[in-house]
């Protein structure tokens, strides 16, 4: 906390000045953001900086043009037992899934203790929102959420940790309906050891409609990313 009061006053008028900058820093404002690593006493905030804000961002919010998600509310079981998967071939090592590819060839440098502080350093992250992309229908997303989504991931999209489910509120609205892609593809969720990926994988083909899958997005991507 008493870290955090110090940097934040800086990251504001730091991002402040970058998102000011507009069109100089590229389309979507996707390069115009803080630069600064947060939490930097943090046992896993040398090696996030190091290896994992090329494409995360010190933010946390993820870059589309890299296709690497926000990942500012994904508890620290999700993201560790993420990144064993990547590194263990259980996620990211379809054909089809090349940006599952890019994460897993950067895991398979990473042993049990550097993951778990990572995993806790990307936690410990302030829970913010990425920027919007998609317009789907808000009240159709809402529908299905509440019948299809929120008995796993919570009524409020935060996730439900009992149930291994993490948070959909928080991810970008293009990663999820990437991500959904591909579990109904069977290209995430279909490896044996992906106990957690089958269950999604399973509930997928409920829908085929990407305009559902769309408004389900828009709808989480408009929800409060804390309770
Ligand atoms: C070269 C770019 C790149 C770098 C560097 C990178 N990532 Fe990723 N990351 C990605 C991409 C792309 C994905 C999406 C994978 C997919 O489509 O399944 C991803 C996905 C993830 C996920 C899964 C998120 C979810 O919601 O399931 C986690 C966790 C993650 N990265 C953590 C990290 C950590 C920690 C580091 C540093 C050790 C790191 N990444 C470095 C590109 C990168
Ligand atoms: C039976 C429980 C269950 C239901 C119902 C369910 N999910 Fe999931 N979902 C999970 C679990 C468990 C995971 C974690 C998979 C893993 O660990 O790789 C997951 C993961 C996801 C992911 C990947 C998140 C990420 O960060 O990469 C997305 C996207 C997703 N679910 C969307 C949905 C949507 C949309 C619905 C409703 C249409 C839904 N889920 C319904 C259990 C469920």
């Amino acid at each position: 906390m008493y870290l955090r009061a110090i940097q934040w006053p800086c990251l504001v008028a730091l991002s402040l000045a970058l998102w000011g900058c507009g069109d100089a820093q590229g389309p979507a404002g996707d390069t115009a953001r803080p630069v600064a690593i947060q939490n930097a006493n943090h046992p896993g905030a040398k090696q996030y900086e190091a290896q994992c804000v090329s494409c995360h961002g010190a933010d946390g919010l993820g870059q589309e043009a890299l296709n690497a998600p926000a990942l500012t509310t994904l508890d620290t079981d999700y993201v560790a037992r993420q990144l064993r998967h990547f590194r263990e071939g259980i996620r990211g090592a379809h054909p089809k899934d090349s940006s599952g590819a890019t994460m897993a060839a950067i895991s398979t440098g990473l042993d049990d203790s550097m993951i778990e502080n990572l995993a806790s350093y990307v936690d410990s992250l302030p829970n913010t929102l990425p920027p919007t992309t998609l317009s789907g229908d808000v009240a159709q997303g809402k529908d299905y959420h509440l019948n299809l989504c929120s008995a796993c991931h919570g009524s409020n999209g935060l996730g439900n940790a009992a149930l291994e489910a993490p948070a959909l509120v928080g991810l970008n609205d293009w990663y999820l309906v990437d991500q959904y892609g591909k579990f109904a593809a069977g290209v995430r969720g279909s490896h044996p050891d992906d106990l957690w990926g089958m269950q999604m994988a399973r509930l997928a083909p409920a829908i085929t409609d990407d305009d559902i899958i769309e408004s389900i997005a828009t709808y989480l991507a408009a929800q409060p990313a804390t309770d």
